[in-house]
């Protein structure tokens, strides 16, 4: 999986490079010949060496065959970043394990091409970054927390996130929004973010980032603090020690308690 990643990752770069046509998938939903042509390589590579494993990829979906161990790809994880010369982006590939009864991942591999960033994790082995045991961070109070998230590219003004963005903000050291929900998971694992959430992702954007939040010693979950599921619409990271006041945050957010009101453009410039 590192060796496929690293291999996507180094395509990436050259399309990087050479600047590209940006064509649209829905309103403001990006694709480039690099999303493209990055999993073209990923399934050929998996299919010469795991054959009889299944692929649900971003850009070509899910050829199922019923098999054993099914691969998540995101063969490029921040493709707006991209398009526009933003080098924040990485590959994303995850492997589960499934029965009639469980779906467990196995493996997950995110690697950031432009900082040479490889994050590894198998279960219950632990996380790593380019080869050295990675931890989630030991911050324990909100005041005192970095955390992140990120916004949707299709049905933006569907999505409640400002409301959580603003009020998370204002309680915290700030909320970054770097525009790739694979690297967001694992600047959490790594202890450079104490915590992350985002509405809507897809199994593809989170299937290797949880794991490897996970095996470096946090938690994921759904905003209510549920058992987190793949095909969930709800996603929230933490380094596990914040995971009871986000829960918090979320319910009073959900249901209007403690706001802090926007302050109005217009009376500032008065
Ligand atoms: C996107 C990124 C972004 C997140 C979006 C995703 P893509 O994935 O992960 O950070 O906010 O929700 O769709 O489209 O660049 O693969
Ligand atoms: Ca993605
Ligand atoms: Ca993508």
């Amino acid at each position: 999986m590192t060796a496929i990643a690293r291999e996507a990752g180094a395509l990436l770069v050259e399309y990087f490079h050479q600047g590209l046509k940006i064509e649209y998938k829905g309103d403001a939903d990006l694709v480039t010949a690099a999303d493209r042509a990055s999993e073209v390589l990923i399934r050929e590579r998996v299919a010469k060496q795991f054959p009889s494993h299944d692929v649900q990829g971003e850009e070509q979906g899910l050829k199922d065959r019923g098999n054993e161990y099914r691969w998540y790809v995101d063969p490029l994880d921040g493709t707006t970043n991209f398009a526009h010369g933003y080098p924040v982006f990485c590959v994303s590939l995850a492997v589960e394990r499934r029965s009639a009864a469980a779906a467990t991942r196995v493996a997950g591999v995110v690697y950031d091409p432009t900082r040479d960033e490889l994050f590894t994790a198998e279960q219950g082995k632990g996380a790593q970054l380019n080869g050295k045991r990675i931890q989630v961070s030991k911050i324990g109070q909100l005041k005192e927390s970095l955390l992140s998230t990120g916004f949707p590219s299709h049905k933006r003004h569907k999505n409640p996130n400002i409301f959580f963005y603003h009020q998370i903000t204002l309680r915290t050291h700030g909320v970054r929004r770097a525009g790739s929900a694979a690297l967001d998971l694992c600047d959490v694992a790594c202890g450079r973010f104490d915590g992350f959430w985002e509405f809507n992702l897809n199994p593809w954007d989170t299937a290797a980032g949880v794991l490897i939040v996970e095996e470096a010693g946090g938690k994921v979950s759904g905003f209510d603090g549920s058992h987190f599921q793949l095909n969930s619409r709800e996603t929230l990271a933490s380094n596990g020690l914040l995971h009871g006041a986000l829960v918090n945050e979320f319910q009073e957010i959900f249901a209007g308690r403690g706001l802090d009101p926007l302050p109005d453009p217009r009376e500032y410039r008065r």
